[in-house]
């Protein structure tokens, strides 16, 4: 449980808030690369609280600045595009890509007006196909190159979504694994899988993931790293569950990156960047190590999931068309004919239900953890012991160490019972050093 003021630490997000400041000191992805076609209008976004907008000059470079002119504020998102900047209307000024002042049609030509007014541009980087932003002062930590950021585009599922709630609320959903066996029991489907099955999702006229197991209890083990915290969930297999036990593990990767085990060869990764206190930006990225996707898995999974952009799923601004304004169109008559278990279509679909019906920052002081909210609970002391220590001019969580992001790999497997669960996933550069190989257990 969290103290209001604990709570308020960990949620805001804005310039002058403290988490906000500390937020900004990583990296957050924030459009898709398509999103912003060659010589298209400026687009407004607003990231961390503060209001943006992204243009693509003509060099094809993207740049993300304020949306108030510097001159007297007039939006930016309005301005012209020209061939190296964005021409403001009110008086002609032009910026380039980093928020830099190219011209200042209002003054003669030796004005010094260019080299007092700074830039209001943010640094920006595009790789794999989406567009990432760096919001701190100082210089940028190193880019977290995760293994799909180097995969060609067609082994590759990008999708992304806003929700209407804090981004706290969507990393709690993702990290906790005992969630899928109830909001998600449409999809799992209990299988006394071969090895090497577990995980995998069908795409048929039934959409299922196969799960080794029925388990709905499972104990949770958890390891701080230098990135965060990976965590297991310890569950009964189906096949012998005396000597066998099944293992999911998740990796929390500080502040708002998850990836959690996925089928064999492939991984999950789900990013939560921050519009607001309270709106998100969900992403969702699935990838194969080995054999791209399939047309139909390109096709099928987003709309599955519920992240498709077309007459069912998102509109043209990534909203669900199925959201708090509707009850995320609950169908409570399939319910009642035991169809479904949730009536909402879409497994992320349900997720959003589950954290934005919370309201837009959910009261944690109120809350009753059990030991299945162990990396919940964990995730949140990190998040503000790692406050307390930035605000005495140490670095944020993830940033003091390096980190090889492309190696970060969750992954599921039934092992035998004497098999330590860390070995699942593991790879020769994971931190075991010193405090940080420690298990914790539940501890409310
Ligand atoms: S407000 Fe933009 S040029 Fe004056
Ligand atoms: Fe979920």
């Amino acid at each position: 449980m969290l103290t209001e003021l604990q709570n308020e630490r960990l949620c805001r997000v804005g310039p002058k808030a403290p988490m906000g400041r500390m937020l900004r000191e990583y990296w957050f992805p924030v459009m898709l690369s398509e999103e912003l076609t060659p010589a298209c209008d400026p687009k407004r976004l607003t990231i961390l609280g503060e209001k943006l907008v992204a243009f693509r000059d003509s060099a094809g470079r993207v740049g993300i600045i304020a949306e108030g002119c510097p001159h007297r504020g007039a939006s930016m998102a309005i301005a012209k595009v020209e061939n190296n900047g964005l021409r403001c209307l009110f008086h002609g000024w032009v910026l380039d890509v980093q928020g830099k002042l190219l011209e200042v049609p209002t003054e003669p030509e030796d004005s010094p007006r260019k080299n007092i007014v700074p830039p209001t541009g943010y640094l920006v980087r595009e790789v794999a196909g989406v567009i990432w932003l760096f919001m701190g002062k100082k210089a940028p930590p190193p880019f977290p190159d995760f293994a799909w950021t180097r995969m060609s585009p067609d082994h590759v599922i990008k999708m992304k979504a806003i929700t209407e709630c804090n981004y706290v609320q969507n990393i709690e959903g993702v990290i906790d694994s005992v969630h899928t066996n109830f909001l998600h029991s449409d999809a799992l489907h209990g299988t006394a899988a071969k090895e090497g099955e577990s995980g995998k999702i069908e795409h048929g006229a039934e959409n299922r993931i196969m799960r080794p197991s029925v388990d709905k209890s499972p104990r949770l083990q958890l390891q701080n790293t230098a990135y965060g915290f990976r965590y297991a969930a310890i569950r009964k297999p189906i096949i012998d569950p005396d000597k066998n036990q099944y293992i999911r593990t998740t990796l929390w990767i500080a502040p708002s990156t998850i990836t959690f085990s996925a089928a064999k060869d492939e991984g999950f990764m789900q990013i939560m960047t921050p519009i607001d206190d309270e709106n998100t930006i969900f992403w969702h990225f699935r990838y194969s190590y080995a054999a791209p996707f399939t047309e139909l898995e390109h096709k099928a999974y987003p709309k599955w999931v519920g992240l498709s952009r077309d007459e069912e799923n998102l509109d043209e601004n990534f909203r669900s068309r199925r959201n708090p304004g509707n009850n995320w169109l609950q169908d409570r008559a399939a319910m009642r004919r035991n169809e479904t278990f949730s009536g909402i279509k879409g497994v992320n679909i349900e997720d959003f239900a589950v954290a934005e019906s919370m309201g837009p920052i959910v009261d944690r002081s109120v809350q009753y953890l059990g030991p299945t909210d162990l990396a919940v609970a964990q995730m949140r002391r990190l998040m503000l012991q790692s406050l307390d220590r930035f605000e005495a001019g140490e670095k944020p969580l993830g940033l003091a160490e390096p980190v090889d992001h492309s190696r970060l790999r969750a992954e599921e497997k039934v092992i035998s019972r004497s098999t330590p669960w860390q070995t699942v996933g593991a790879f020769a550069g994971e931190p075991t050093s010193g405090d940080k190989s420690a298990v914790i257990e539940h501890q409310e």
